[in-house]
């Protein structure tokens, strides 16, 4: 733990280390926090992973050979993998491109449709990429307003739960990435149900949480992050116990699964891409470097010129989700009927 955090016992360590993290005023020291991008640190181990998937099908999600990976666990967190920026050179561009262009895109759910009407909100990325290029914009545009898009059992922020009315087809290209990774961190058979897709401005945050919403824990947390850099904290089963503190840099996926599906965690900070991680970002692959049967789709210049914009002050994490087990259903709604209420009290 950073020296200048002094924490006494019975207090709320999460909540001092976001804070500390969060400060503008001074800038905290950032000594103590993992960074995987630079090899296996103290407390880490370099993890195996399963080359149950051949190359041809990592390709054709933008993904190198698994043997590449580097991929590692994290002593006192059993379940947990982070994967340092798996993707091959030039196939982030596409998944920025899905996440700012594609997925923003009826069906699918995001913030601004709380107070917009459907037809205002029909064409974020067309009424966005226009102003995007002006220097000073006045408003934000609605790329800029973007907070949360939620895909598949869309996510409702205030009951904390899934139903299964509230459902639209889960992305096709977002599976098969999802069910790679997955299955090369040695869990078959995920299907991808709800993802929840998070955009930060330099100055947001992501309060100290945990993911108890799915139906079924047994099932991996998958994370997924572009753009600017962040600081991650991840604790323990409880908020009294002391977080771990990594950077997650564009490209960086993470695993929650196991005993760390259920941990507390937050994001308190984002930080400037370093240029060795934005250099990575800001590669296209040009259609002949595509594997045949690839689900990735070259990206535009034009596109990429409205991306590029957007994502050197932005930050984009995807979490996907499985929310039932297999077999397994929501329960009856509604579920606080009278009868039942009336056994309650
Ligand atoms: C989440 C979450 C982490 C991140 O959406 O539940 O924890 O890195 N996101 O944005
Ligand atoms: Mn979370």
């Amino acid at each position: 733990m950073a020296a200048s955090v002094v924490v006494e016992s019975g207090e709320d360590v999460f909540r001092k280390m976001f804070k500390f993290y969060k400060r503008r005023d001074p800038p905290p020291d950032l000594r103590d926090v993992t960074d995987f991008s630079s090899g296996v640190k103290k407390n880490c181990s370099k993890v195996m992973l399963l080359t149950a998937v051949s190359d041809e099908e990592a390709a054709c999600v933008g993904l190198q050979p698994i043997r590449d990976w580097r991929a590692f666990g994290l002593q006192g967190y059993p379940g947990f993998i982070f994967i340092s920026n798996p993707f091959l050179r030039g196939s982030q561009a596409f998944w920025v491109r899905q996440c700012l262009k594609t997925y923003p895109q009826k069906p699918n759910v995001c913030n601004l449709d709380m107070h917009m009407s459907p037809s205002d909100t029909q064409e974020i990325w067309a009424r966005s990429a226009q102003a995007l290029r002006w220097e000073k914009r006045q408003p934000k545009t609605l790329l800029e307003r973007l907070r949360w898009v939620t895909l598949g059992y869309h996510y409702n922020w205030d009951t904390k739960t899934y139903s299964a009315n509230s459902y639209t087809p889960f992305p096709a290209d977002l599976h098969m990435l999802s069910v790679r990774i997955t299955v090369a961190c040695g869990f078959p058979g995920f299907n991808s149900e709800a993802a929840i897709l998070n955009y930060y401005r330099s100055d947001s945050s992501l309060g100290i949480h945990v993911d108890e919403s799915e139906l079924d824990h047994s099932r991996p947390l998958l994370s997924l992050s572009f753009g600017q850099s962040s600081i991650f904290l991840l604790g323990g089963p409880h908020r009294q116990d002391p977080p771990t503190a990594m950077f997650m840099h564009s490209g960086d996926v993470m695993l929650m699964s196991g005993q760390s599906r259920l941990l507390y965690h937050a994001v308190p900070r984002i930080l400037p891409a370093l240029p060795q991680h934005a250099a990575l970002l800001e590669e296209l692959s040009c259609a002949s470097a595509l594997q045949t049967g690839s689900v990735l789709e070259p990206v535009s210049q034009e596109d990429w010129d409205v991306c590029s914009r957007y994502i050197q002050s932005s930050r984009v994490n995807v979490t996907v989700r499985q929310v039932l087990g297999p077999g397994q259903s929501f329960p009856e709604e509604p579920i606080n009927t009278w009868s039942q209420r009336n056994v309650w009290l």
